[in-house]
């Protein structure tokens, strides 16, 4: 099939990506791994031991506190406050984090809804989701706890749900709405074609570079589509998340403690700031480049793709898009 595809003719061509496209986010429900990213992560630990083992003295309580939802921005798109929360840290020093933080400056959720983090692939989602239940383990614990719940090992693990679906159905399922993260596409198109053709179906490296530096129908074909898929995406779930808060992959990148500690807060959740920093500073956010050259991008419509989502966060009051290089090198 893969031969086939290789050389298809352009009708067949068509057919042939909808079920790669479609096969391929099957298998990204359980299986995705940002490109970007080294991560020093173990998954055999609970995120109760991973807390404590992270932990640093605590902290006074008003210096834990995260400021509520400040505002509700035009319809659905929601902002957190988190300046004053961060500012509590500012002196934070990692050698504290040899010490656990006592339970007692943990604070009981109140609530914990039910939210997608949802993205278009390879956009740092598992990443995201890495730190998250890190950081959110033991509010988990607390709130079930305190609620005598009887959730198990997997839903106890969930501060949010990763998808990369957005269709109506998944939209609305998500109550609690969504934490929704966005990422340069020229970044994640390449990556996800890499991902697919090389981890997943297992062809070699070089094999699915030279597609790329070829120009191959299979790779011209790809982007053409890809392209159009994250930009619906993304007007999806802006259009009709019941609350959105949006984060761009470039920001947690360069400043993870503040991203992250906004989502923590967008879910109604308060963790004392060193747990935060520790779990931050044992993370690395590196993009990995997979080329070494300019690939072939459909320009206009990757610009057109790229302004309807801008214009459509811009006409909703909201942060625009960060200033992507015009370049994937
Ligand atoms: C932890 O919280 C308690 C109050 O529950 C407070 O007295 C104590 O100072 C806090 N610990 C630290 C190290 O701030
Ligand atoms: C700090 O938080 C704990 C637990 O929520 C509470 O019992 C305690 O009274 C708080 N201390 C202060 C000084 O607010
Ligand atoms: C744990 O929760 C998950 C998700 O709701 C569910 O699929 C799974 O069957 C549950 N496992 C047990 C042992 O109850
Ligand atoms: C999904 O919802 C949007 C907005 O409510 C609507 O315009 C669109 O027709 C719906 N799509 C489907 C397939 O039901
Ligand atoms: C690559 O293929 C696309 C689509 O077929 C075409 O528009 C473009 O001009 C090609 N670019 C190069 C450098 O061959
Ligand atoms: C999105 O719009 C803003 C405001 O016009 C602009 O500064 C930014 O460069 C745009 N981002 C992209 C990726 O086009």
């Amino acid at each position: 099939m893969a031969a086939a595809m290789r050389r298809c003719s352009t009708k067949n061509c068509a057919l042939l990506f909808i079920f790669l496209f479609l096969t391929g986010l099957l298998s990204f429900l359980e299986n995705i791994l940002p490109s970007s990213s080294s991560v020093v992560y173990d998954e055999e630990k609970s995120p109760e031991k991973l807390v404590r083992q992270s932990g640093g003295d605590g902290t006074p309580n008003k210096t834990q506190d995260v400021d509520e939802i400040r505002k509700d921005l035009p319809q659905n798109i929601v902002e957190v406050d988190v300046e004053q929360y961060l500012a509590s840290g500012e002196n934070f020093d990692v050698t504290e984090c040899s010490t656990p933080i006592p339970e007692e400056n943990y604070t009981t959720p109140k609530e914990v809804p039910l939210i997608a983090l949802a993205s278009y692939p390879r956009s740092g989602n598992k990443l995201t989701r890495q730190n998250l239940y890190r950081i959110t383990g033991n509010n988990r614990r607390l709130y079930k706890q305190a609620h005598n719940l009887d959730l198990n090992e997997t839903e106890f693990d969930r501060i949010c749900y990763k998808t990369h679906a957005y269709d109506n159905e998944t939209i609305k399922y998500y109550n609690g709405g969504a934490i929704l993260l966005l990422r340069n596409p020229r970044e994640s198109t390449i990556s996800f074609f890499m991902w697919q053709y090389n981890e997943r179906m297992k062809y070699d490296r070089d094999t699915v570079t030279d597609w790329i530096r070829k120009n191959d129908t299979i790779w011209t074909g790809w982007v053409q589509e890809t392209i159009r898929s994250w930009r619906d995406t993304y007007l999806a779930w802006i259009n009709q998340g019941h609350r959105v808060l949006i984060s761009f992959t470039e920001d947690i990148a360069k400043d993870a403690n503040r991203e992250l500690s906004r989502m923590v807060a967008f879910a109604g959740q308060r963790v004392p700031i060193k747990l935060l920093k520790c779990t931050t500073s044992e993370f690395a956010w590196i993009s990995r480049k997979h080329l070494d050259f300019e690939p072939f991008f459909p320009n206009d419509l990757l610009q057109q793709c790229i302004s309807d989502v801008n214009n459509t966060l811009i006409r909703k009051g909201v942060r625009p898009l960060p200033t992507y290089p015009a370049t994937y090198l």
